[in-house]
């Protein structure tokens, strides 16, 4: 369910936000005209390829969980609304570098900065993107702030390198594969909810309430998005599918599937997986077979269940409510029919 909001719009596409954002409605547009506001000024040529990745709206789930998070005790300040501002700004720089990585040509259903720039303009526009994040942040006075974000970030860094040194690496195992998931996507949603909750000057034992369930909804995130690259389809994620396989990246499904064969299969398959071209659509009957988008979906429905766990010593909110409801809508994106 979205509705749509048009005040921060302008030449932006407009701002349609989950129902479930409703406690933070205005905050989040605060939040897209502050990030609206530091491209306004750019100037030929660079202003255009700014303004092609603000213009374009993501789902706005790092600045709402910032924004959600704070919200659960009491009335939000600039200082929410500027975290927000700077999270989705380091998240559109890592899917500008990501991009570069994996190749991709469509992003939020539009043609990827480095399909109309290149990738040097791409890198360099991430680059851009990232510090004028940094420095919203240097307004905040706070080194626990700065420091949350910056190791949050670094992390991100860190599992995205790890993901790209164990290219084509197909047997890596479960636990390997949590740990790139966990640097990559779930230690930056654990920081969001951490941010807010900072913001708020709440006690260390809530910010830890709050980072468990962060980090759980961020892993969740992270392999339901994985489960999608090969069972979705590109209008409704306005991305290219197939793109781990096509990039050589495996993922848990992958993983599930190689582990419960035996050596004369195993080997078949991990020769499959390692030729170019190879489609996971081509593979959907042997991944179905062994169970594994299912055990991926469990696996992405676990996390969301001990994300909910962590918010119970929280008293109950509007707010609370609606970070729950998010949680619960992660793998709702996933049809189950889907599955098997
Ligand atoms: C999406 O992965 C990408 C990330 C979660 C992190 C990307 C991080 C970097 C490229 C490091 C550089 C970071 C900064 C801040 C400049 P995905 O490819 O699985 O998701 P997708 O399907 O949305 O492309
Ligand atoms: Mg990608």
């Amino acid at each position: 369910l979205t509705t749509n909001s048009s005040t921060a719009a302008g030449k932006h596409e407009p701002l349609r936000l989950p129902a479930a954002y409703d406690p933070v409605r205005p905050e989040l547009i605060r939040v897209a005209e502050m990030i609206a506001a530091q491209v306004k000024h750019d100037d030929e040529p660079v202003g255009p390829v700014m303004r092609h990745i603000t213009t374009s709206r993501g789902s706005m789930i790092r600045p709402a969980l910032v924004l959600l998070s704070g919200k659960c005790f009491g009335q939000l300040s600039v200082s929410h609304v500027r975290i927000g501002a700077i999270v989705e700004m380091i998240h559109s720089a890592s899917l500008l570098h990501d991009d570069v990585l994996d190749q991709a040509q469509l992003r939020r259903g539009r043609t990827t900065t480095n399909g109309l720039w290149g990738n040097d303009c791409a890198v360099l526009a991430g680059d851009c993107l990232l510090a004028r994040a940094f420095s919203i942040s240097g307004e905040l006075q706070s080194v626990q702030i700065s420091r949350t974000l910056a190791d949050a970030t670094q992390s991100m860094c860190r599992g995205e390198l790890r993901q790209n040194l164990l290219r084509g690496h197909w047997d890596i195992n479960e636990e390997t594969y949590g740990k790139i998931l966990e640097d990559k996507t779930g230690r930056f949603f654990k920081a969001c909810c951490i941010l807010g909750g900072i913001a708020s000057r709440v006690g260390s034992s809530t910010l830890q309430n709050l980072g468990g369930f962060g980090l759980n909804v961020g892993m969740a995130f992270q392999h339901t998005d994985d489960l999608l690259d090969i069972i979705g389809d590109e209008a409704t994620s306005g991305k290219e599918q197939n793109s781990d396989l096509a990039n050589r990246k495996t993922t848990l499904a992958f993983i599930r599937l190689l582990a419960g064969l035996d050596a004369r299969r195993k080997a078949a398959m991990l020769k499959k997986l390692g030729t170019r071209g190879q489609s996971a659509a081509a593979l959907r009957p042997s991944l179905t077979q062994a169970g594994a988008l299912k055990y991926v979906f469990d696996v992405a429905a676990a996390h969301v269940e001990r994300a909910v766990k962590c918010l119970r010593p929280l008293s109950d909110s509007h707010a609370k409510a609606a970070l729950l409801e998010i949680a619960r809508s992660i793998t709702a994106r996933i049809d189950p029919g889907r599955l098997e």
